[in-house]
Parts: C-alpha cells; sequence; structure tokens
C-alpha cells in the first residue's frame, strides 16, 4: 500500500477545475492506498487573508472533501496549522533551499510582478509544501499540472537533505492526471481556471447553483467554426468544454464528439452545463449537511491526531538528522 498525500488551499470557494484536477482523484485514490488529504491553512495565508473568510472557508472545504466522497475510514484529513509538524518541518525545508531556485518557480514570479508588498513566505511557499509531503513518508502526490514545479522542488529538497544528513525521506513520485490536469478558464481558454481570477463568469465554483452554471456555460468563449471536435491548439474552447464534459458525464472525448458534433454550440453548452449539474448537486446537498454539523469536527479531531502521530515520528528524526536540541537520554 502507497501513501498519498495532497493539499488544497482553502483560498475562496474551490473550482470545477480543482475537484477535476484533483479532488475528484483523490476520491478514488483511497480505496486502496493510505492517504492523506490536508486542508493548507498556512498555505493560504501566504497572502492576506480576513479572519473570518479564512475560517469559513476551512470548514467549508473540509465539508467539501467529505461531500465529494473522501472518507475518515479510509483517509485521514485535517487541517495543516493543527499538526505543528508542519511548520516546525518547513523551517528545516526553508534551511536547505537556495533562494535562487525559489525566486524561480513560475508562481512565485507570477504572484510577486508588479506587487510591492510581497511576503517573505509567497518566497517560501513550496518549502513548506515539501514539508507537507516529506513528513509522511509519501510515496505518491496527486495533482493538477499547476503544481509541477513545486513537486520536481520538493523532489530535489528530499534527495539534498537524504545526502546531506541522513536517507531518511521519500523522494515522492508526482501523478497529473492524463484528462483534466489543467481545466481552463471558460472566459478565456488560454488561462487555467482559477479561484482567484475576479471575474466569476471565468470558473464553476463547486457551490455554484445550477442556473448559475447553464449561465456560465452559455457564455463561455468558444470560436465560430460551429463543429464540436477537440482541437486544443485551435479550438481551445470547445476542447475545455469537451475535457469538462467527458470527466463528468464518464464518456470518452470521442464518444462526444461523435454525438455532438453538429448540434451546435448552444445545445453542446447546454448538455456540458447538465453534466456538471449533475455531478456537483449531490456534492452541494451532502455539503450543507456538514457545513454546522458536529460531525465535520469530530473527523477533523480525529485527522489531525492521526496526521499529528504520523507526522511527529518523522519530525524527531529530521532534528535528529540535523543535530537539533539534545540526544536523547539512555
Ligand atoms: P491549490 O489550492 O491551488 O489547488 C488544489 C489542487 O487543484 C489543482 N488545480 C487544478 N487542476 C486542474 N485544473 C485547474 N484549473 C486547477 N486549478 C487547481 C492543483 O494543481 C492542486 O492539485 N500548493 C498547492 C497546495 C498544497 C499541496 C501541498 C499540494 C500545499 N501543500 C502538498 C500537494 C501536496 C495549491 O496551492 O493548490
Amino acid at each position: 500500500m502507497k501513501t498519498v498525500f495532497s493539499g488544497i488551499q482553502p483560498s475562496g470557494t474551490l473550482t470545477l477545475g480543482n475537484y477535476l484536477g484533483a479532488m475528484k482523484n483523490f476520491v478514488d485514490m483511497q480505496e486502496d492506498e493510505d492517504c492523506y488529504f490536508c486542508i493548507v491553512d498556512q498555505h493560504a495565508i501566504t497572502v492576506p487573508q480576513k479572519k473570518e473568510d479564512l475560517r469559513r472557508n476551512t470548514r467549508s472545504l473540509a465539508a467539501l472533501y467529505l461531500a465529494a466522497g473522501i472518507s475518515q475510514e479510509k483517509s485521514t484529513l485535517f487541517i495543516q496549522s493543527e499538526v505543528p509538524a508542519h511548520a516546525q518541518m518547513a523551517w528545516m525545508m526553508q534551511c536547505i533551499s537556495y533562494i535562487g531556485e525559489l525566486e524561480r518557480m513560475t508562481q512565485f514570479k507570477d504572484k510577486s510582478s508588479g506587487s510591492d508588498a510581497v511576503s517573505a513566505a509567497l518566497l517560501t511557499y513550496p518549502p513548506l509544501m515539501a514539508a507537507d509531503i516529506l513528513l509522511y513518508g509519501t510515496d505518491v502526490v496527486p495533482v493538477g499540472e499547476d503544481q509541477k514545479q513545486h513537486l520536481e522542488l520538493t523532489r530535489n529538497l528530499a534527495s539534498r537533505f537524504n545526502t546531506q544528513y541522513n536517507d531518511i525521506f521519500t523522494v515522492p513520485e508526482v501523478r497529473i492526471p492524463k484528462v483534466g490536469a489543467r481545466i481552463m478558464a471558460l472566459n478565456d481558454p488560454e488561462k487555467k481556471m482559477s479561484k482567484s481570477n475576479p471575474k466569476a463568469k471565468s470558473y464553476i465554483s463547486m457551490l455554484d447553483e445550477p442556473d448559475t452554471i447553464r449561465k456560465k456555460f452559455r457564455s463561455a468563449v468558444t470560436d465560430s467554426e460551429g463543429i464540436v471536435a477537440f482541437d486544443k491548439e485551435n479550438k481551445a474552447g470547445i476542447s475545455n468544454l469537451l475535457t469538462i464534459f467527458s470527466l463528468c458525464s464518464g464518456d470518452s472525448i470521442e464518444q462526444l464528439e461523435e454525438k455532438y458534433r453538429d448540434s451546435g454550440y448552444g445545445a453542446f453548452k447546454d448538455a456540458v452545463a447538465e453534466a456538471v449539474i449533475s455531478v456537483l448537486s449531490p456534492i452541494q446537498e451532502r455539503w450543507k449537511e456538514l457545513m454546522d454539523s458536529a460531525e465535520l469536527d469530530d473527523i477533523l479531531d480525529e485527522g489531525a491526531a492521526r496526521a499529528d502521530k504520523k507526522a511527529a515520528k518523522m519530525l524527531a528524526k529530521a532534528e535528529r538528522a540535523m543535530g537539533l536540541g539534545r540526544q536523547k537520554r539512555r
């Protein structure tokens, strides 16, 4: 059985991109593997967050994980800040990271460009991510394509630590889905669908009402050809919709092309919207029940306790390897 770790930031409501690129795959993986799924609130505060919003988003994300099918029996679901080993290990990871390699991260470059109040944590975000992963002896990290560079850095940091101190870390494998690794914005299919995009029309939130979903798909940017066919280069909008449709309906892209080729974009977009609604509606219903439940707190308490137990062991090993603190008395 492999150990799997992944995290999602509680910054804003999750998008269909987060669901199809990451969360949906987590649900499948928990059947056979030892899975840790984390609500990474310490990553979220690398950019300013309102206290009340962060609290609500953290709870909402926990409820979404469960509503989407993550189960406490099969996985460990927890909040990053409730397991102190993450921040402790992150410091050690920062000590073996080079400023140059952190400055080369595209996400850092994107988020810091044009802004003069850039937090130091935006730069040291990837060592925290490495800490998250390495604490659990993780074999596999399922993520969307945008996290690939961070995962490469994690692998480098693990190997660097193993060489410089002691061979304690598993160098994790990145698992990026073949379909859905990069769901694009509806209003601009050249850009990634993102919860930080100020235009609500650009993304489907996992909590959008059916009518909002229908409207957003109707206004999705496509092309003027009128033929439903997959061609990422020349038909980015339609290709994105086909990807979403395929992942939500279970039909292959080829089957959908055949069925909708000449149906016209209007009918095609409506069909995509209905497929998305049929996936999101049951998740939303369960989310509502969980949001204010004591059950949610019980699951998160147990998750934090389980994660803490595992993480504390690896933290102690890493501290020993680096020579932090005193040697244990015999
Ligand atoms: P975050 O919160 O931005 O995104 C969560 C997951 O969703 C994926 N994703 C997408 N997949 C397909 N299409 C999209 N448009 C799309 N947008 C987002 C992301 O790739 C990610 O898998 N740094 C991470 C959180 C993190 C983490 C970790 C992940 C912290 N520690 C350890 C894995 C392991 C992040 O900001 O993800």
